[in-house]
């Protein structure tokens, strides 16, 4: 059987560098799929010395042969997008193999106005969302009152349903949370304008994905945020409205469960999450501090500080399962280096309790203690690893035990940002 459909997903918070790992797949990829999220994505690439932040565009468009599909599962913000692309062709980069799904529901200025009232509204129980507009834009989808891609390319329909939104949005933004109007007239000029640019993108995806995999083409599925932001499995409410899981790719492209070979989970060697939210071996110390350093932890989206931690072995394992993964790309081995002794979380500890299963409930997650077993730490510098036997011993040794704890095998080992930093084995 050929490996030709292959989902690559985050497996923590975010973050754990799936664009890397995309760009590198990408390389030997045909198509490149976006299912979900929006512009709350940053997806760093470092190729070539240059490093491209990517939001929405899919992580295979520095590869001129790849089709890069933004799939219907999607939330587009079309102000966003466009600038994107003229950035990467700016920088030399062909747009030409974008494709954007019909179905595609659009993030509209509401959606952003709303995300930064209702964050507000929340006080201390703010999520601490990245303020684009997604979980409204998600939520008019849930409500049916969503504007899709389609809606945008027809003038008189995309004119009419921004006024019957605008009429009902007003009402929330002004008498229920106190912000101010929002003008239907001036978004629909910006947005008409949008629809000219956007035009020769738009396209039936699910088409072009179908006919893609039926020809026997290598298609790779680029994963946004992550397992435990997931809206379903996620550590809720703390989560983003869409689903990063596997299962997400199905319904966010338009494909059947059967269509798809493999499962990469991208995992960080260590712990990180931006945004509030539990998150049991966070380091509040100088070692916490180190780690955000050395690892340039700070938001691609949001430049927000990211909290950091231990490697959490029931969160990946958690991970494993709910997203059937056949492999893990384990980024980011490098930034341990030099710091002693670690320590891996292997369960939880409630009352007298050990819990290795990822708790449901917030308010028992906050009971938990991590139990954390030690693990000789390296001092020695790894970026410039070529093959999987020259990494120390010791790196070696904590690849295996974490293969061991979360039941899976590390089939790719990142030793530095850069396409060349990875190890496959
Ligand atoms: P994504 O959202 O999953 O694509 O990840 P981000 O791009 O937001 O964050 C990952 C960060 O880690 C980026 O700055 C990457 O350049 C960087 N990165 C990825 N893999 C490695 C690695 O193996 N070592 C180091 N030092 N940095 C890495
Ligand atoms: P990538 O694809 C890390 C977090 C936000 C917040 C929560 C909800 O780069 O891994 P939202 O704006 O989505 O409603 O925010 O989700 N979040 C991410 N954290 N990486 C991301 O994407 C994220 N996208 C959203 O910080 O806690
Ligand atoms: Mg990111």
């Amino acid at each position: 059987m050929t490996m030709a459909t292959k989902v690559v997903i985050g497996a923590q918070w975010g973050d754990e560098g799936k664009g890397k790992i995309i760009d590198i797949l990408a390389q030997r990829a045909e198509v490149v799929v976006r299912s979900q999220g929006g512009n709350n994505a940053g997806h760093t690439v470092e190729a070539d010395g240059v490093e491209y932040k990517l939001h929405l565009t899919p992580s295979g468009i520095l590869n001129p042969n790849t089709l890069c599909i933004i799939g219907n599962g999607v939330v587009v913000d079309p102000g966003v997008l466009l600038d994107e692309l003229d950035m990467l062709r700016a920088q030399g980069v062909s747009t030409d193999n974008l494709r954007i799904d019909l179905r595609a529901h659009l993030i509209l200025p509401y959606h952003i106005v709303l995300d930064g009232l209702m964050e507000a509204a929340r006080g201390a129980g703010d999520i601490g969302t990245t303020k684009k507009g997604i979980g409204p834009a998600y939520m008019d989808k849930a409500e049916r009152i969503g504007i899709r891609m389609c809606d945008l390319l027809d003038a008189d329909v995309f004119a009419a349903r921004v006024k019957e939104n605008v009429a009902l949005k007003n009402k929330l933004i002004t008498a229920v949370y106190g912000g101010e109007a929002v003008d239907a007239d001036a978004i629909i000029a910006e947005y008409l304008g949008y629809a000219e640019r956007l035009r020769p993108y738009a396209a039936d995806t699910t088409v072009l994905l179908y006919e893609a995999i039926q020809a026997g083409k290598e298609v790779l599925f680029e994963g946004a945020q992550g397992t435990l932001l997931d809206l379903d499995l996620g550590t809720y409410p703390y989560v983003t409205s869409s689903h990063p899981i596997s299962g997400g790719v199905c319904v966010g492209t338009g494909i059947g469960p059967t269509l798809i070979d493999e499962c990469i989970g991208v995992v960080k060697a260590y712990t990180t999450r931006v945004g509030k939210g539990p998150f049991p071996t966070e380091l509040f110390d100088e070692l916490g501090d180190k780690i955000r350093n050395v690892g340039n932890e700070f938001g691609a989206t949001t430049g927000r500080p990211r909290r950091c931690g231990w490697f959490d072995a029931v969160i990946v394992r958690y991970g494993v399962r709910t997203s059937g993964l056949t492999g893990i790309a384990l980024n980011k081995l490098d930034t341990l280096s030099g710091l002693g002794t670690l320590k891996i979380c292997t369960g939880y500890k409630k009352g007298d309790e050990i819990l290795t299963e990822f708790p449901a409930s917030l308010t028992e997650l906050a009971q938990c203690e991590p139990v954390y077993e030690e693990i000789a730490g390296w001092d020695e510098d790894i970026t410039g690893a070529k093959t999987y036997d020259e990494l120390p011993e010791a790196v070696r040794a904590y690849i295996a035990r974490i293969e061991e704890l979360v039941g899976c095998r590390v089939c790719m080992v990142g030793v530095g940002p850069n396409r060349t930093q990875n190890i496959e084995r």
